[in-house]
């Protein structure tokens, strides 16, 4: 049996997730942050319309749509979509949402897009490489001419050279929450630990779904592969230059 039950555990894990994502990601403040972001790429691209793949509880999609951007947003896990749509709602905002898998939205889309954005480190979820190459085939055929392709994920290559295992350690109301790594041998193991105060009295909550944690080489190769004509890399989505060794992130725009 397979160790990671793969695709199926990102639904359960994100499932899981689903009511918690907004306060641990701490939603308010990031729309805030990613308006002007989202703004700074219209302004350098001029798209009309994006698909926000993999969107999760719907941050881009609805900063996308508060732009006047016709935005699809779509996602594997049903409840991240249910916390999607109701923060639409919530900010009154319009968005086409689709409940599918990056590597089957061909099927689920009638139109093309200018964009194609998978942020917030969604592509690692991809667990194998021909995982991969079926996303990007999805992608490019969904792009419309000179269209483009934005992955934002972490910078793996600075991870892994580093074994860098504490993500992130946050704190929410009576919770704190710690987000950690396990090395494997070709994917990590991307970990959740809950703990809740009650008095001095703690409990705790373990959740666990594995990542793939790819370079810009594999990237760029698949990419390349899959009939984008080039692709570029940045440390952020601020444009900042990419280096393997400090950049946090990885941004990679693919052109078709
Ligand atoms: C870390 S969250 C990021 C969500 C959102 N893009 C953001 O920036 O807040 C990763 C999202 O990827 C989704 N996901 C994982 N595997 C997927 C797949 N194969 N196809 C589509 N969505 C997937 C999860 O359900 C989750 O909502």
């Amino acid at each position: 049996m397979d160790k990671y039950n793969r695709t199926k555990s990102a639904i359960d894990f994100y499932d899981d997730l689903a009511a918690d994502y907004d306060n641990m990601t701490k939603f308010a403040q990031r729309l805030e942050k990613t308006k002007p972001l989202m703004e700074k790429w219209h302004s350098r691209f001029k798209f009309s319309s994006v698909l926000d793949a993999a969107c999760g509880t719907g941050l881009h999609s609805c900063v996308l749509a508060q732009m006047g951007i016709n935005t699809t947003g779509a996602d594997i896990s049903l409840q991240m979509l249910e916390k999607a749509k109701r923060n639409a709602t919530q900010l009154g905002v319009k968005v086409e949402w689709i409940h599918s898998s990056m590597q089957d939205l061909q099927k689920h889309c009638s139109e093309t897009f200018d964009v194609v954005f998978c942020l917030g480190n969604s592509l690692p979820h991809l667990l194998t490489k021909s995982d991969l190459e079926n996303t990007l085939t999805n992608f490019a055929a969904l792009l419309n001419n000179n269209g483009i392709f934005v992955a934002q994920l972490l910078n793996y290559e600075r991870l892994l050279k580093n074994r860098e295992r504490i993500i992130n350690i946050a704190r929410y109301e009576d919770q704190n929450i710690v987000r950690f790594y396990d090395f494997d041998q070709h994917l990590i193991q991307f970990n959740i630990l809950t703990f809740r105060w009650m008095g001095e009295k703690v409990s705790h909550k373990l959740q666990s779904t594995p990542l793939f944690p790819y370079t810009k080489e594999e990237i760029s190769d698949a990419l390349l592969l899959q009939g984008f004509k080039k692709a570029e890399f940045y440390g952020g989505m601020n444009f900042e230059s990419f280096n393997e060794d400090t950049s946090a992130n990885l941004v990679v725009i693919g052109n078709i």
